[in-house]
């Protein structure tokens, strides 16, 4: 064991060393090539290498849940979504808040509720807010195998610090002020053919289809994707689905505010009055809730709760 690492480091060590070599000749015959040891990018292990034994199947079951929430934990999703539809290829695409990411940065303090949250506690919320339903228990069945999923997929990573493709790349703020009605445009072209021209997502016979974007099936107000900021950075990075990268920046945030403009199931902290809620939960430029556009004041036709088919 010991003598299959260091032969591993040592020709680790001579790869680095030619490569130094060859990038700091300015005058060899052959140039050196452009790109020398780039950090790569850690690439995490797939559920279906687990070992076959009982972690291994709460590995697989952790996986399951990624991509099959609704049907595997019934009860607690009150949406028409799944977990992968965010955190995409089954939580393990960097960009897209990757579970491996996740889950060496948790025990971590959230301001959301201003305690120190464990991983399953982080994993609640977006049961609670993007999934607009109710939390299993903390210890529970489903949310051990979604950790020993995010364990396994963060195999020899260092915990407390971020690694590249941690959350959604960073995306640099709009030229001009987001926009609605170019947001629609945007939409329109780009987005509808999958998501539906109503934003309710599509059923595709015999696949997964398209998930939903607004309406009482998508995500509730609360869910990080109904902020602007978070939204136009997912969708810059990850839309439109197999063209990702495509859209420009602006492109990027007038979408994003034209979606985070919809009506969407009521935030689960909704007390006393859509003011006291915007001021105690949304007082930020990048949420809407509370807002009028186009007529009608978001959170106001969502606070009636939703019949939900689960
Ligand atoms: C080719 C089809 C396709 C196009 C075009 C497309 N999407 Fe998606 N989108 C998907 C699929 C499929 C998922 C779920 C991914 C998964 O489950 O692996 C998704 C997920 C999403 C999500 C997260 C899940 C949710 O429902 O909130 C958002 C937000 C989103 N898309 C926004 C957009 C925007 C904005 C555009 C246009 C700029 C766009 N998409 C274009 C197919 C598409
Ligand atoms: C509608 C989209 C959406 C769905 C569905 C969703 N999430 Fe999330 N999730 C997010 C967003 C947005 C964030 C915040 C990412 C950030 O802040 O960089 C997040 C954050 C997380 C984090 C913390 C990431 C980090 O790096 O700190 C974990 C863990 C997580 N989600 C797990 C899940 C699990 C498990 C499910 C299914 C039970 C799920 N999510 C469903 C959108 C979603």
């Amino acid at each position: 064991m010991k003598r299959a690492l260091l032969a591993g480091l040592a020709i680790g060590a001579t790869a680095g060393a030619a490569a130094m070599f060859v990038a700091t000749r300015p005058h060899a015959a052959t140039p050196a090539p452009a790109t020398v040891a780039i950090a790569p990018v850690f690439v995490p292990p797939l559920a279906a290498d687990a070992p076959a034994d009982a972690y291994g199947d709460a590995v697989r079951l952790g996986a399951r849940l990624m991509t099959d929430t609704a049907k595997l934990a019934p009860g607690y999703v009150g949406n028409g979504l799944v977990c992968s539809n965010c955190h995409l290829d089954a939580g393990r695409k960097a960009g897209a808040a990757p579970l491996w990411a996740a889950f060496v940065n948790f025990p971590a303090f959230r301001k959301k509720n201003g305690e120190i949250n464990s991983f399953q506690k982080r994993v609640q919320d977006c049961f609670l807010y993007s999934l607009n339903g109710t939390p299993p228990p903390l210890g529970s069945r489903e949310l051990l195998a979604i950790e020993t999923y995010a364990a396994f997929l963060a195999r020899g990573l260092p915990s407390g610090m971020s690694p590249a493709g941690r959350g959604f790349p960073a995306l640099a703020p709009p030229a001009l002020p987001a926009d609605d009605a170019r947001g629609a445009n945007v939409f329109a072209e780009k987005c509808a053919s999958c998501h539906g021209s109503d934003g309710a997502g599509q059923a595709v016979a015999g696949g997964t289809g398209y998930p939903p974007l607004w309406g009482a099936r998508s995500f509730a107000w609360g869910a990080g994707m109904a902020t602007i900021d978070k939204a136009a950075a997912f969708i810059h990075a990850n839309m439109p689905l197999g063209q990702e990268g495509s859209l420009s920046v602006q492109q990027a945030w007038d979408v994003a505010n034209f979606i985070d403009g919809q009506v969407r199931p009521q935030d689960p902290r909704y007390s006393v009055s859509l003011e006291a809620t915007r001021k105690r939960h949304h007082d930020s430029p990048f949420s809407r809730y509370g807002t009028v556009v186009r007529g009608e004041r978001l959170g106001e036709s969502a606070s009636t709760p939703v019949a939900r088919e689960d």
